[in-house]
């Protein structure tokens, strides 16, 4: 399956499962919001990374510094992984990783984005990709 694809299909799984009624003030449901805002965020950079959307370098640019502002935000409403004394201490420092991993991704597309060039951005887009799935294979709960 071409990488897009594969990228596509794990998000599509969230979609469904989304349509279950969550309170929105609860962590479930801002973490919900919050990832729904990354997936808003990388789907334009994944657009204008592809040619499905024009390249502009100074929309790349705004987006790509957002992503990377939004990345931090989700894991404060993860209480089972950043507890100070989490239940499962292993799936917790796993999470960690996956999270800073995510993070750096994203520092290296925002400064990727400053070159203007799509040739550096494009990589840099796999790469956030990448790290979304990575996460989403090991946490997502089914
Ligand atoms: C460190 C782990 C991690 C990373 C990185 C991550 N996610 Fe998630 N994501 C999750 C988990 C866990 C859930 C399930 C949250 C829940 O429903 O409680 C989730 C849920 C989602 C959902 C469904 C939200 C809903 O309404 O149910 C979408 C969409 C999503 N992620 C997109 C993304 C995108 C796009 C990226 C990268 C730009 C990303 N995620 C990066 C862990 C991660």
């Amino acid at each position: 399956m071409p990488r897009f694809a594969l990228f596509a299909a794990l998000i599509a799984a969230f979609s469904l499962a989304a349509c279950q009624r969550v309170d929105p003030n609860s962590p479930q449901g801002k973490r919900q919001t919050e990832m729904k805002q990354l997936l808003k965020l990388s789907e334009q950079l994944s657009g204008m990374s592809r040619g499905r959307q024009p390249f502009v370098v100074a929309d790349f640019q705004r987006v790509s510094t957002a992503l990377q502002q939004a990345a931090r935000t989700p894991w404060q409403h993860f209480p089972e992984y950043n507890a100070a004394k989490p239940v499962d201490a292993r799936a917790a420092k796993a999470f960690g990783q996956a999270t800073a991993n995510f993070e750096a991704a994203t520092d290296h597309l925002a400064a990727a984005a400053k070159t203007g060039s799509l040739d550096d951005v494009r990589p840099a887009v796999w790469k956030v990709e990448d790290s979304c799935s990575a996460c989403h294979r090991v946490f997502r709960p089914e």
